[in-house]
């Protein structure tokens, strides 16, 4: 069993803190208040990764709201192919509702492009999305991101929901690994 001070002496700085990460959803939770009054909103994100985000995220927006989750997995030669198959599907239709999908982190985006294509197929009246962390500079496929939390660089991140092999995903901050952890 590892404890949190275990878990603390593997990773190697804190790339986001808790602060940051606050004062952050809480602007990006009033710019969702504002955008979206009046409207069916849904929000929707993917598991495990996205749990933490969304928890936080849905109650920085002030209006009704459902939420809805995803499990998706890849498959094929490596995760670079795009190849990616839904092992958990929405409960409930989106047929008209606006929907926003929640992401922890965005990569390659190849997950993300396959999941928009298949929602968009549903027939919401709209279709956006916020994401905590954008690693922009290994995108493979362009997307439209209507909600960013930060830009980040070229490194694997752990915490606030995002994990290494299982671990790290409840760190309240998002932490770089060290490199022995890293193999
Ligand atoms: P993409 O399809 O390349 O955009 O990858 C998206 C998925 O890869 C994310 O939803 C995460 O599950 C995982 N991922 C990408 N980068 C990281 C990271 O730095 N730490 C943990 N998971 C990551």
């Amino acid at each position: 069993m590892c404890g949190k001070r275990d878990l603390d002496t593997q990773l190697s700085g804190v790339l986001v803190d808790e602060d940051r990460i606050r004062e952050r959803i809480a602007e990006l939770g009033q710019r969702i208040t504002e955008d979206y009054r009046g409207r069916d909103l849904v929000l929707v994100t993917v598991l495990k990764g996205g749990f933490v985000f969304m928890a936080d995220l849905t109650r920085a927006i002030d209006l009704p709201l459902r939420m809805d989750f995803m499990s998706v997995s890849s498959y094929g030669p490596s995760p670079a192919h795009g190849q990616v198959r839904i092992t958990k599907d929405l409960d409930e239709s989106i047929v008209g509702a606006a929907v926003l999908v929640v992401e922890d982190i965005i990569d390659t985006g190849l997950t993300l492009h396959f999941l928009l294509k298949v929602l968009r197929q549903r027939e919401p009246e709209s279709l956006e999305v916020c994401v905590l962390l954008d690693k922009d500079v290994r995108r493979i496929v362009e997307l439209p991101i209507a909600y960013k939390g930060f830009s980040i660089p070229d490194r694997f991140v752990v915490g606030y929901g995002l994990d290494q092999a299982g671990a790290f995903r409840q760190l309240p901050f998002v932490a770089t690994l060290a490199d022995e952890v890293m193999g």
